[in-house]
C-alpha cells in the first residue's frame, strides 16, 4: 500500500466475529499514514473494546450518538472523510442501512455520507444467503458503494460451504487504496503488462526459459490497480499469486504471448512490457522425447520480437514501456531500444549488479526516456513500480 498520507478515512466496525479483524485494518491504514476515525455500534463494542482501535489509531473512537459536544458529528463525519470502509457490515447492519435507518451513529453517518463507502459483509453463510440480505444488498447498490466480499472458506460456525466471511484486511485496504487513489490519470485507463518468463518447447518434456520470476511485471499490474486502471496481466510460467482485482491471462512460449497480446492491444492506453520472452527458440522442437546419447547439439531460431511487432497495432497515444536488462551497463542499450522500439520508457538494469534483475526482490534501475537517463537506487521491485508508474502518468497526462 502506498499514497494514501493524509487521507481521512472512517472505518465503521459493526458487531460480529470478523470485528477482532478490523483492528488489523485501522492498523494498516494508520501505518500508511491515514488518519482513521473509527466508529464502532454498540454489538461490535461487546466484541473489541473502542480503546484498542484508540491506541491502534491514535484518535478518539466514537461510539454513541449521544456523546457530550458531539451532536453534530454524525453528519461531520459523513461529509469530511475520503472514505467510508464498513468492516464488518453484518447482515443487521446491511438491514438497517437498506431501510435508510440512522438509529446510531454509524447508520447516522452512513445516511449523512458523501464520501464513498467499502462495504466488507460478514455473516453465517445462511445469513448471508437468506432473500431477505440478497434484497438488502440489492437495495444498497448504487454509484459510490462498492461491496466487497464477502469470501468464502472457514467460518466461525460449522464448515461454511457459502460466501460469508469477511474479506481479509490486506484485501480490504488494497481496495481502500485504489478507491482512495482513483481520478486522473489511471482511472478508467486500460493497462496491459506482461511478465515472467517464455517457454520454448525443445521436446515434450523440456523447455528452453530464462530466470525471470516475474515479481517486477507483478508489482507493476497491483500497482496500476491500486492507481484505478483496468488491469491485464499477461503472465508467464510461475508460482506467484494474481494480484487481486487484475484480470490474469496465461502465456508458455513467446508465440502464446503475442498471441494474448494481439487481442488487448487494440483497448491498451499502456503497455508495460516487464516480460522476458525467449530471444531464440529450438528451431525443430523432437515430438517425443529425446534419448540420452552422447552429446546433443541443438539449432535455435530467433523468435518473434513481440513488442517491436506491436508498433503498427498500438493505439494512438498509448504510452508504451519496454525493459532492457544486459550484463553490463545497460543505458546505451535501452537508448538504443527506446528508438528501434518505439517507446516512452525503457527500465534498464544490469544484471550482473547485485541486488538487481531476476530472482532477487530488488532492484537497481534507470529510467531512460528522450529526455533523459535518472538512476533510480536499489530499492524493492513494488517500490520500483511505483516510481514506473509515476513516470507513465506523467506521460498520460501530456498526452491528455
Ligand atoms: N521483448 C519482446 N520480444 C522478445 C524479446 C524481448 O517483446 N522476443 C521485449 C522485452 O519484454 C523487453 C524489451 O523487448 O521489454 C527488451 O528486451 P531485451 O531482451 O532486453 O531486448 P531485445 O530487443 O531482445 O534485444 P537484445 O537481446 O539484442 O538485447
Amino acid at each position: 500500500m502506498t499514497g494514501i498520507a493524509g487521507r481521512h478515512v472512517v472505518l465503521g466496525v459493526s458487531g460480529g466475529i470478523a470485528s477482532y479483524k478490523a483492528c488489523v485494518v485501522a492498523r494498516r491504514l494508520t501505518e500508511e499514514g491515514a488518519l482513521v476515525d473509527v466508529v464502532v455500534t454498540a454489538a461490535a463494542s461487546e466484541f473489541i473494546r473502542p480503546v484498542t482501535f484508540e491506541a491502534l489509531t491514535g484518535r478518539p473512537v466514537v461510539t454513541s450518538l449521544w456523546e457530550p459536544g458531539r451532536a453534530l458529528d454524525h453528519v461531520r463525519l459523513g461529509r469530511e472523510p475520503d472514505l467510508i470502509v464498513v468492516a464488518p457490515a453484518t447482515a443487521q447492519l446491511i438491514a438497517r442501512m437498506a431501510q435508510g435507518m440512522a438509529d446510531d451513529f454509524l447508520t447516522a453517518l452512513l445516511l449523512a455520507r458523501r464520501a464513498p463507502v467499502l462495504l466488507c459483509p460478514a455473516m453465517n453463510d445462511h445469513m448471508y444467503a437468506h432473500p431477505e440480505t440478497q434484497a438488502n444488498l440489492k437495495r444498497l447498490r448504487a454509484p459510490g458503494l462498492v461491496v466487497l466480499g464477502p469470501a468464502t472458506g472457514r467460518l466461525a460456525y460449522g464448515e461454511g460451504e457459502g460466501p460469508g466471511r469477511m474479506v481479509e484486511p490486506e484485501e480490504i485496504c488494497v481496495h481502500a487504496e485504489r478507491l482512495l487513489r482513483a481520478g486522473p490519470p489511471f482511472a478508467g485507463r486500460r493497462v496491459v503488462v506482461t511478465a515472467g518468463p517464455s517457454r520454448e518447447a525443445l521436446d515434450p518434456v523440456r523447455v528452453v526459459t530464462n530466470r525471470s520470476s516475474g515479481r517486477m511485471g507483478y508489482a507493476l499490474a497491483s500497482a496500476a490497480w491500486r492507481r484505478g486502471a483496468e488491469v491485464t496481466l499477461i503472465a508467464g510460467p510461475g508460482a506467484l499469486a494474481a494480484p487481486g482485482g487484475v484480470s490474469l491471462v496465461r502465456f508458455d512460449s513467446t508465440a502464446d504471448l503475442a498471441a494474448a497480446l494481439a487481442d488487448v492491444l487494440p483497448s491498451a492506453d499502456v503497455l508495460i512490457m516487464a516480460a522476458a520472452p525467449a530471444d531464440y527458440r529450438p528451431s525443430a522442437p523432437a515430438g517425443a522425447k529425446i534419448p540420452r546419447s552422447g552429446p546433443l547439439t541443438v539449432k535455435l531460431e530467433p523468435t518473434l520480437d513481440v513488442l517491436a511487432e506491436t508498433m503498427s497495432r498500438r493505439r494512438a497515444g498509448a504510452v508504451v514501456v519496454g525493459f532492457a536488462l544486459e550484463t553490463g551497463d545497460p543505458i546505451p542499450a535501452a537508448r538504443e531500444k527506446l528508438v528501434r522500439k518505439q517507446l516512452d520508457l525503457v527500465v534498464a538494469n544490469d544484471a550482473a549488479e547485485a541486488g538487481a534483475g531476476p530472482e532477487v526482490e530488488t532492484n537497481r534501475v534507470a529510467l531512460v526516456t528522450r529526455d533523459g537517463v535518472e538512476q533510480l537506487a536499489l530499492m524493492s521491485k513494488e517500490a520500483v513500480a511505483e516510481q514506473v508508474l509515476d513516470r507513465v502518468a506523467l506521460l498520460l497526462s501530456r498526452r491528455g
